[in-house]
């Protein structure tokens, strides 16, 4: 029955697309094949003379008289495929005339190579099939405002720039991840609904978790160091949550972090393990993304530049350094973005700011033994003002200095029980950071707002899409 309603509707498409002159397949299942008989842009060089299927969407399209250049996306690449009036049949150039951006298509044409073409191949269109229509996309190649395409992030997402941001995106957790597990730290994953604050009380989401309240999670490390009792060295990789009341470019609601955490790890280690981890990441989108940052016109020098060893300075020399750059502060506050961007702008590579001030940073981090109004903790900012993208520390392994760092910050101590136990039960030194990926990709990137590195961010005023 639902099979013969199925042809009938489909016999009805028929005809009203012969009536209009257009050749659409609403019915999938005559589209057989899948992605079995289909050729990525990506490999179209392994197919030069050969005719191939390609499945995508109109991204262009464009007359010059008897030909019609019709660039498809596949999402794997961009590429121009060209009809000739005189060696096609006439329905299929009247079809390829028509389609509109963000059609969506297949393509069967013999593959060339063409130095002239996007990408330096080009296909010979001969055949054509309409998969669904797209009537008035809103995203056009004009100029829209950012409000705008915000609205419409799912379809924004089409558009080269944001599609060659959220690649790098995919290569740098990649690269986060093989870095990690290349060097035998276990993949530990943490909770999302918890008890109580990491980061500070004012930046929590709360939750009503059947009748009791939860927060979601501002950072994995509280668990991330119970892993790292039980197996060494782990990172956890996950979304983490701020409610943050500030509209910065710089800040997210929701936002993903990378925390390696590491027994026995003292302040140099983490520092080091931070070290070669940016190194590696901003290595690989250079070896691996040459095309995406070309496409966001990335000066590729500035990360060329990232090379070992960063530079260090403790927190009270850089005051003295930010007063002298024009940029003054108080000992004891923490740095505004304005100082961030200008000590950055003093190095070609990012910086470690070290040794802050106790009263500005978390419950939980270790006193500096040669001056205790000092935690032993590091941030590091990066180069081209944008900002700091790792803030670690070594954590307090003195049970009893812990339990009373816990009340002096006002914390609920039953929440934190467990945590103690850490410490009750064999402590150790020990340490660990936190990465922000939309950070981090902004950075590489070269883009100024960290809404356009995650594909649905999650802002002040932002919940839709
Ligand atoms: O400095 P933070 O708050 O450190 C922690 O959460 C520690 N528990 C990490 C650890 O030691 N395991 O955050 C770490 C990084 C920042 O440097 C920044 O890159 C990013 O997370 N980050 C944000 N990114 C986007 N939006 C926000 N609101 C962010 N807050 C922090
Ligand atoms: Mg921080």
């Amino acid at each position: 029955m639902f099979k013969l309603f199925n042809i009938f509707k489909l016999m009805i498409r028929i005809i009203l697309n012969d009536l209009n002159g257009l050749n659409i397949l609403n019915d999938f299942s005559i589209l057989n094949g899948g992605i079995m008989n289909q050729v990525y842009v990506e490999e179209l060089g392994k197919h030069v003379g050969q005719t191939v299927t390609i499945k995508g969407w109109v991204y262009n399209n464009r007359s010059s008289g008897k030909l019609q250049f019709v660039l498809v996306r596949d999402g794997t690449g961009i590429v121009q495929c060209t009809a000739y009036k005189p060696d096609v049949p006439e329905e299929v150039f009247e079809r390829a005339k028509h389609l509109t951006q963000e059609t969506s298509v297949i393509i069967v044409g013999a593959v060339k190579e063409d130095s002239r073409a996007p990408g330096g191949y080009e296909i010979g269109l001969q055949e054509l099939t309409v998969v669904g229509e797209s009537i008035d996309y809103p995203i056009t190649p004009k100029e829209h405002g950012t409000g705008f395409l915000m609205e419409n992030r799912h379809l924004w997402l089409r558009s080269q720039k944001q599609w060659a941001v959220l690649r790098i995106r995919s290569q740098v957790v990649n690269a986060i991840r093989t870095f990690f597990d290349e060097r035998g730290f276990v993949m530990f994953d943490t909770p999302i609904f918890t008890p109580a604050a990491c980061e500070g009380t004012t930046t929590l989401f709360e939750v009503d978790y059947h009748e009791q309240k939860a927060y979601l999670a501002q950072s994995g490390q509280l668990y991330g160091e119970a892993g790292a009792m039980a197996f060494g060295k782990i990172y956890c990789f996950g979304p983490t949550f701020r409610a943050e009341k500030s509209k910065t470019r710089r800040h997210l609601m929701e936002f993903w972090m990378v925390e390696p955490e590491v027994a026995w790890a003292e302040l140099d280690d983490v520092i080091q393990l931070a070290e070669d981890m940016t190194v590696y990441v901003i290595q690989r989108c250079l070896d691996r993304c040459k095309p995406e940052l070309e496409i966001l016109e990335r000066d590729l020098s500035k990360l060329e530049s990232i090379k070992p060893p960063f530079p260090r300075i403790r927190y009270e020399d850089a005051v003295i350094k930010l007063k002298e750059l024009g940029e003054p502060m108080e000992w004891g506050e923490d740095f505004g973005s304005p100082h961030e961007t200008a000590l950055a702008a003093a190095y070609d590579r990012p910086v470690f700011v070290t040794h802050w001030p106790a009263q500005v940073k978390a419950f939980y981090m270790q006193p500096d033994p040669t001056d205790d109004r000092y935690v032993n903790c590091v941030d590091m900012l990066a180069p081209e003002g944008y900002g700091e993208i790792i803030g670690g520390s070594q954590r307090i392994h003195d049970p009893v200095l812990l339990e009373k760092k816990i009340e002096e910050h006002g914390l609920p101590k039953s929440a934190f029980e467990w945590y103690l136990d850490l410490r009750r039960f064999g402590t150790v030194p020990h340490g660990g950071f936190g990465l922000g990926v939309e950070r981090t990709v902004s950075w590489i990137c070269g883009i100024h707002h960290l809404r356009e590195a995650i594909p649905f961010p999650r802002m002040l005023d932002t919940l839709y899409p």
